[in-house]
């Protein structure tokens, strides 16, 4: 799977009684979606992520607040604020990311391509580097 990360706006079908997104594969989101899961009530000062995944797609959206994405692809890390329920974060195989600077409020939902398989994971930062360098 080719490694990317992308700001997505998606398509919003609110009206003059308020927003509405939907979410399906196809259709503001480019996978099959076999799992979500939600972080939320994160304490004060908490960082979290510290990994990539060798194959899994994933769309992050920040419905409620706010919180920064650390995203490194092995050869360059960027910092990416989300804090707008109109965009997503897509991240596609071998990219580290990082999450920190959650508001009191955040609450960050992750659409994923496949189930939890902790086989999935790489959790050591030089095994991530080294990943890279063997995919490239
Ligand atoms: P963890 O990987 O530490 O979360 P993050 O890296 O996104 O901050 O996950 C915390 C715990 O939850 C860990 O024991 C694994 C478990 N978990 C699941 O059982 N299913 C899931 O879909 C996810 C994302 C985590």
């Amino acid at each position: 799977m080719q490694a990317k990360y992308e700001l997505v706006n998606f398509k919003t079908l609110g009206d003059d009684r308020g927003s509405l997104i939907a979410i399906e594969e196809g259709y503001n989101a480019p996978f099959e979606i076999k799992r979500v899961y939600y972080i939320f009530d994160t304490k004060e000062g908490v960082e979290r992520g510290f990994h990539a995944h060798i194959n899994l797609k994933q769309l992050a959206i920040v419905v409620k607040g706010s919180c920064t994405f650390i995203i490194d692809n092995g050869k360059r890390r960027k910092e990416i604020k989300l804090n707008n329920p109109n965009q997503g974060l897509l991240i596609e195989g071998l990219i580290w990311r990082e999450m920190k600077d959650f508001s009191e409020d955040c609450v960050l939902v992750i659409l994923a391509s496949e189930h939890y398989d902790e086989s999935d994971y790489i959790r050591d930062y030089d095994n991530f580097l080294e990943e890279v360098k063997n995919d490239s």
